[in-house]
């Protein structure tokens, strides 16, 4: 699908944004283990959550569709030793959640199974998940030594591990902490990483009742002796998703958008921080806790934006967010130089290469690092011809440029946001005015 996007004279109203990716992902996994039924409203309602469901459903968990707006779907939990083997290999379409949690979850299941995913999931580092799982007994084969998938995996006994991660990846370590939930010996798993990642597998675990604690960049699970107990979940409007209107807002030059009921768990608000560091008028209000994750109000209006640095610790709370940040700094005053980003290479593209691809064309400052991206900022964004090429988060972070952009910005494969957004274009149109 081809959008043409132009700039309009106003960006004006409110919107609420689509159920969390990452919580929806673990609120069907975890369910799916219970011993009940859960109720999961506002599941996300993109493709990538659309394959998790698939592939438990594979396995033999009933999933039943309650109602579309908001996706409310309810779980039967199948209990720790209720999964079945499948008979056809799992797809796992573009979702790298789907493929490294039910990895985790699969290392433990006595019996066998081949996971697959689309051509851009087959080419993402799987290294990483199968070899923890393997050290923790799993017995995970993959494509090109054990790097890529599809993935086979022959369930096996496994036991804790204590493990630090190289790189900061909470899908590595939910799968390890969901591994945990089967150890024979109902051991502890310990999983360490270089800085905090997302705690959303922590969070839900501990509504559940597991013994999981994190410290820090430490997350330590005792395997439990009973199942977990199912728990319905209201799930939270996406920040990664929220992200596009919080930047469209204040690089607007006429804007005031109120965005409801965001999650703003902490280890997700780098955008928060990065958009109130640069200047923006952001404000966050009506804090409230929903099943264990913190949920918010935000509204943003039109901002003068200065470029700050984004690198360190700060990366992991922010990394799905670089490309529309990187917009917002193609515009901000002075040069942004945002390091310690090579995971984006990884993604579901590799987003330091078409970011600087893509904003280039739009006339943007910007120059390549093995690790990240510098943009001088100041300029105008010109319209131009881009493609996303398949990538949902570029997508529409081109048509946050090219909502600001002089002249039209024709986006190549902008359906791509159906993965984590389906609804995004039409909201476009609902909140620029002319
Ligand atoms: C996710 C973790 C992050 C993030 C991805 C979703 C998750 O990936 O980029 O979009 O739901 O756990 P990594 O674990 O590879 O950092």
């Amino acid at each position: 699908m081809v959008r043409r996007v132009k700039r309009h004279s106003a960006v004006r109203g409110e919107v609420t944004p689509p159920g969390d990716k990452s919580i929806s992902h673990r609120a069907a996994i975890l369910n799916s283990l219970c011993d009940g039924t859960a109720k999961l409203t506002n599941f996300a309602p993109g493709a990538d959550c659309a394959s998790t469901l698939s592939c438990l459903r594979r396995l033999g968990v009933k999933i039943a569709s309650v109602s579309a707006n908001p996706t409310t779907i309810e779980v039967q939990g199948v209990g720790v030793k209720g999964y079945t083997e499948p008979d056809v290999v799992l797809d796992a379409g573009n979702s790298g959640t789907t493929m490294r949690l039910l990895t985790g979850l699969l290392a433990g299941q006595p019996f066998f199974t081949v996971i697959t995913g689309d051509a851009s999931l087959c080419s993402r580092p799987m290294g990483r998940v199968i070899h923890p799982l393997r050290l923790m007994g799993g017995r995970i084969y993959g494509r090109n030594r054990d790097t890529l998938a599809p993935l086979a995996i022959k369930g096996q006994e496994i036991h804790g591990l204590d493990y630090t991660l190289p790189v900061a990846s909470a899908q590595i370590k939910s799968a390890m902490l969901i591994a945990g939930l089967f150890t024979v010996q109902k051991g502890r798993t310990i999983v360490r990483e270089p800085a905090v990642s997302r705690d959303h597998t922590e969070r839900m675990l501990q509504a559940m009742g597991v013994k999981v604690t994190s410290e820090g960049p430490v997350a330590t699970l005792t395997c439990p002796t009973a199942p977990p107990k199912a728990i319905d979940i209201l799930v939270p409007g996406d920040i990664s998703s929220a992200a596009y209107w919080l930047v469209l807002g204040a690089i607007h030059p006429n804007a005031k958008v109120i965005i409801r009921g965001t999650g703003v768990n902490p280890t997700r608000t780098g955008i928060i921080d990065v958009l109130l560091k640069m200047g923006a008028r952001l404000k966050v209000d009506n804090e409230r806790t929903i099943n264990n994750e913190p949920v918010a109000d935000l509204t943003v209006e039109s901002s003068e934006l200065t470029a700050v640095d984004i690198q360190g610790d700060l990366v992991p709370r922010l990394i799905d967010e670089v490309p529309v940040l990187a917009v917002a700094a193609c515009v901000a005053k002075g040069t942004m130089v945002i390091k310690d980003a090579a995971e984006l290479r990884v993604k579901e593209t590799d987003r330091i290469a078409f970011l600087v691809s893509e904003l280039s064309k739009m006339g943007a400052s910007v120059e390549e690092l093995p690790d990240g991206i510098i943009i001088k900022g100041g300029g105008k964004l010109n319209g131009a011809g881009c493609s996303s090429h398949g990538d949902h988060r570029m997508a529409m972070a081109l048509g946050v440029a090219g909502a600001i952009a002089d002249g039209e910005t024709v986006i190549e494969d902008a359906g791509a946001v159906d993965i984590s957004y389906p609804g995004f274009w039409q909201e476009f149109e609902r909140l620029v005015a002319d």
